[in-house]
């Protein structure tokens, strides 16, 4: 029987290269997202995989939404905590709605998403949650205390919900992309990405998200079962732990 992936903000951008790496893998894959219809309905349509729409930094729509992709799909036994947004801007004029915000949708939700499928993949002896953190919670970056602060925090989360339930079979790890080739990034001016960005990664050149979904496929495979509580870099060198 194909194992169960859900893969949060799966329909656009970096998690839209993970579920069709999942599918293509032999997944069966729910991607969820949380209000751009029009790009859901087109990844639909181009991969045949299942779309939800709700709120993952809502702890209700979670539970609904795990509900009905369970019983849709089938029990979840591979949760990618993607989605996640930036609200940068610096700490001294950040107000209590850009932290709220960023803590809520990107931190938040590993709390929100994994409660709901926890319990199922502790039984079935068998689970897979793979956080997609950033550079930047292992680094700190200008004008994102609040982004740094939450994929830190999802570091944090990842090694102490991997010790819990290591005995029975659910591995958590966390993923820290670079700079990826996505629409956030390919909205930085050319001459700014050219000047500032692309000198300080020593492979010379953005992250694709495949390269982020080949991470994912990796991590969640039975024979990953060893790998818990670990953090794999994926940023062309730029940042070595
Ligand atoms: N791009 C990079 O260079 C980079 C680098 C390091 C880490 N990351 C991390 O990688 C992940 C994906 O980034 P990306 O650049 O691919 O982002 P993206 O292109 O902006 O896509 C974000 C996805 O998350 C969904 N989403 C946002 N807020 C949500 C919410 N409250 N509830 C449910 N879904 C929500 C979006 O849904 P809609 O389509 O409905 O808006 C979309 O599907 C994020 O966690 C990001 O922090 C990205």
């Amino acid at each position: 029987m194909a194992r169960v992936a859900l893969v949060t903000g799966g329909t656009r951008g970096i998690g839209a290269a993970i579920s069709r790496a999942l599918k293509a893998s032999g997944y069966k894959v729910a991607a969820s997202y949380a209000g751009n219809d029009a790009a859901a309905e087109k990844f639909k349509a181009e991969t045949g995989i299942a779309v939800y729409k709700w709120d993952v930094s809502s702890f209700d729509a979670c539970v609904e939404g795990v509900k009905k992709v369970e019983a849709e799909v089938g029990p979840v036994d591979v949760l990618v905590n993607n989605a996640g947004i930036t609200k940068d801007g610096a700490f001294h004029k950040m107000s209590p709605e850009q932290w709220n915000a960023v803590i809520g949708t990107n931190l938040g939700s590993l709390f929100n998403m994994s409660r709901q499928v926890i319990e199922g993949m502790r039984g079935r002896k068998f689970g897979r949650i793979i956080n997609i953190s950033s550079i930047n919670g292992q680094k700190g970056q200008f004008g994102q205390v609040n982004y740094s602060a939450a994929k830190a925090g999802e570091i944090g989360f990842t090694k102490a919900l991997a010790l819990e339930n290591a005995k029975a079979g659910v591995t958590v790890n966390a993923i820290c992309p670079g700079y990826i080739n996505t629409e956030m990034v390919q909205a930085v001016p050319k001459d700014v990405l050219e000047k500032a960005i692309l000198p300080l990664i020593p492979i010379g050149r953005l992250g694709e998200p495949e390269e982020i979904a080949r991470a994912v496929v990796f991590l969640a495979a039975d024979e990953a079962g060893a790998i818990t509580g670990s953090t794999l870099s994926v940023n062309g060198g730029q940042y070595m732990v």
